[in-house]
């Protein structure tokens, strides 16, 4: 991976779970309910929902993300011996106010003041969207929120990547991708974006097609590493 600022960027494509929203934070909310057992119950009911998009995807048989997050909490749950329909409500309900992580309302305000234009390309539906972003103040940031509905299969199908530079009628490499989910840098890598891994956790690199540009530890240094 290089070091070098990218060039020629017009637009800024962030994944929204993981990337902008904190994912820990949903069943961090409800650990009064959950004791210790919140982090084994979030990283399950994160697995189990990636696993069920790309098993949809590939068996034809897509249901929207809402549906998959519910289907992948009752399994989490179910493997911990948690049968609370109370708690699981709330749990859902939490997704809907995921936090954002605290760089992120002044890295996209800085982009945006220098013309960047932005977008979340997210496996969430539009509603679990449009209530993460309200909920964290970031409302008028985005020029664009999309959601892989409008494409009717999940990331990393190239039709997700595309929804982007269709929204902003740019060449893939005319924007840059941002995704702490290494699958889903690397993916949107290969569809031809260029691509900043977030990569929050450190994680090892991905053995896909194909390596991203740079990775960066969080979203902090992003807006001096792009420019139009
Ligand atoms: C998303 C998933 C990948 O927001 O986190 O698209």
């Amino acid at each position: 991976m290089g070091t070098s600022s990218l060039t020629g960027i017009e637009a800024c494509i962030f994944d929204a779970y993981g990337t902008l929203f904190d994912i820990s934070s949903v069943a961090r909310g409800a650990e009064d309910a959950l004791g210790d057992r919140w982090l084994a119950l979030s990283e399950l009911w994160r697995t189990k929902q990636l696993q069920y998009s790309w098993i949809r995807g590939l068996a034809g048989h897509h249901a929207d993300f809402w549906q998959v997050t519910g289907d992948a909490l009752d399994f989490a749950m179910a493997t911990q011996g948690l049968h609370d329909k109370v708690l699981r409500d709330r749990l859902m309900r939490l997704y809907l106010s995921i936090s954002a992580y605290p760089e992120v309302p002044a890295v996209l305000r800085r982009l945006k003041a220098e013309g960047i234009r932005l977008a979340i390309l997210s496996n969430g539906t539009p509603a679990m969207l449009d209530a993460a972003v309200a909920n964290a103040g970031l409302d008028g940031l985005f020029d664009a929120v999309l959601s892989v509905e409008e494409a009717g299969v999940y990331k990393p199908h190239p039709a997700v990547y595309k929804l982007a530079t269709k929204h902003f009628r740019i060449e893939p490499a005319q924007g840059c991708f941002l995704s702490s989910n290494g699958w889903d840098a690397y993916s949107a890598k290969a569809f031809g974006y260029r691509v900043l891994w977030c990569n929050r956790f450190g994680q090892a690199p991905e053995r896909i097609p194909t390596a991203p540009d740079r990775e960066i530890a969080d979203l902090v240094a992003l807006p001096d590493l792009i420019c139009r």
